[in-house]
């Protein structure tokens, strides 16, 4: 296995300091893991989200899109079995009004310096495990009374199963197929933590694909394979992956097979995503409480069945996270250590930045030219200011893969160089093919180099 250099400090201190994600609320003395994406952060979560498109919608004919509410009826949480069980098992104690998770109590840390595990000491006053509902809960309407109280969704999936019927309608689909959303969902986490691995507000990239019932099993074979290659795809190690079957005490309650796939991030293994086998319980239970037919029915045989549901649930945030601690990387550069993100160049905020080498002799106007071609095409970012050493050492902080330099020489011959992120080779390209160069270099297979 690839050694590696990156840890948790590391990154939330790059991701701090380049602008990626920063605590949130912070001039009020922050709110516990809770965090706000600045402008680099912005651009990488979007590609990230944009490749699960890709990958989900765009190049398949057999998943459609749908962006739910975020606030659905209230029955909605009765049908899907999370106002009853989507609960985690709280201990309180009495002596340092700390909260824990009853079943992870080994690991948990109490409040006192120097801090202990809960219930190592004599003064630890503990109090029965007691289920704690992880929904947030409002109300909507300027009345709070009966019947007002809504829930912000924990999963984005339940907005799928209740748009089900429309999309057998106006989408001509039959099973298999699917339907696909991104969206925000909340959990009132009891142990949120790890930066942006664990949080309370994140969004989630998650397809339902509905099939005939005997198909279940071959189509949770096809998402295993296809969500692992996703992620090798984009340049995660493949040593640092694997799939781990959720043993049957650790089910959810709707589920027959769930695997998580899991990344090794630098706490060590985490879910990065789970794929699930819903089998038919979603839709079975909200045609019984919407009183709804929630089946498919073949207009030619006449057979009708309610469709089984494997699901692969993702998390944008964690993937953005597993991408950073892959991509993270140090090495010597004439004797100084450069911190550089080895982004895939698909994922990474800019692709390619335009540098004047110096800030006068017509370089900067060449370099504006240049710039504003580039950025038609691609993500792309000017920076004329400070020693391009350092110019280049921010670009590669941030992922940028390709840096365009204009020197004396473009303004003889309107050539410029094309310095490579990670091989750090310089070439010579005209200007006038600079545009076709990068986005043939965006095309072409990535392999991370730190894989060598
Ligand atoms: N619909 C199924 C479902 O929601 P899940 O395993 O609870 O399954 C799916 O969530 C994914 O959502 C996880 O694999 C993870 O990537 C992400 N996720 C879940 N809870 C999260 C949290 N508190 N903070 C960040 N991401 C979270």
């Amino acid at each position: 296995m690839s050694v590696d250099v990156v840890t948790m400090d590391k990154i939330v201190s790059l991701c701090k300091r380049r602008g990626f994600i920063f605590p949130s609320s912070e001039i009020y003395g922050g709110l516990g893991s809770s965090y706000d994406y600045g402008h680099y952060g912005v651009l990488l979560k979007n590609n990230v989200k944009a490749q699960w498109w890709r990958a989900m919608l765009q190049e398949r004919d057999d998943v459609v899109a749908l962006d739910s509410a975020i606030i659905q009826h209230p029955r909605t949480w009765e049908a899907s079995g999370h106002l009853a069980g989507f609960t985690d098992p709280l201990i309180d104690c009495r002596t340092c009004k700390q909260r824990f998770r009853a079943d992870a109590l080994e690991d948990e840390r109490c409040g006192r310096k120097p801090s202990k595990r809960p219930g190592e000491t004599p003064e630890c006053d503990l109090t029965e495990a007691r289920n704690f509902n992880l929904m947030f809960q409002t109300t909507i309407g300027p009345v709070q009374e009966e019947g007002s109280i809504v829930y912000l969704r924990p999963e984005t999936a339940q907005g799928i199963f209740l748009n089900f019927k429309h999309y057998l309608q106006f989408s001509r689909k039959k099973p298999p197929f699917g339907i696909a959303q991104i969206g925000k969902s909340f959990r009132n986490e009891i142990t949120p933590g790890n930066f942006i691995f664990r949080t309370r507000e994140f969004e989630q990239m998650e397809m339902e694909f509905f099939v005939p019932p005997a198909e279940a099993e071959r189509w949770f074979g096809h998402w295993l394979e296809q969500r692992m290659n996703w992620y090798t795809e984009l340049g995660i190690r493949p040593d640092h992956l694997r799939l781990r079957a959720h043993e049957p005490d650790e089910l959810s309650h709707y589920s027959s097979a769930t695997s998580d796939i899991e990344y090794l991030y630098p706490i060590d293994w985490r879910e990065l995503e789970g794929i699930a086998n819903r089998g038919d319980f979603d839709l079975t239970q909200h045609a019984k409480f919407s009183g709804q037919k929630l089946e498919y029915v073949d207009t030619v045989t006449g057979e009708r069945y309610v469709p089984h549901v494997i699901e692969p649930a993702a998390g944008a945030d964690r993937a953005t996270l597993a991408f950073l601690a892959d991509a993270y990387d140090e090495d010597e550069i004439e004797g100084e250590t450069r911190t550089v993100l080895r982004l895939h160049p698909l994922l990474a905020p800019v692709k390619v930045a335009v540098l004047p080498l110096v800030r006068k002799d017509g370089q900067p106007e060449l370099a504006t030219e240049v710039y504003r071609d580039l950025r038609h095409r691609v993500q792309a970012e000017y920076d004329e200011g400070g020693a391009i050493g350092r110019r280049y050492r921010r670009q590669d902080e941030i992922g940028t893969p390709w840096a365009v330099t204009i020197d004396h020489q473009s303004l003889e011959d309107r050539t410029v160089t094309l310095r490579d992120r990670d091989s750090l080779t310089q070439e010579r390209v005209a200007i006038g093919a600079l545009g076709e160069e990068i986005e043939r270099r965006l095309r072409t297979p990535w392999r991370s180099p730190k894989i060598d």
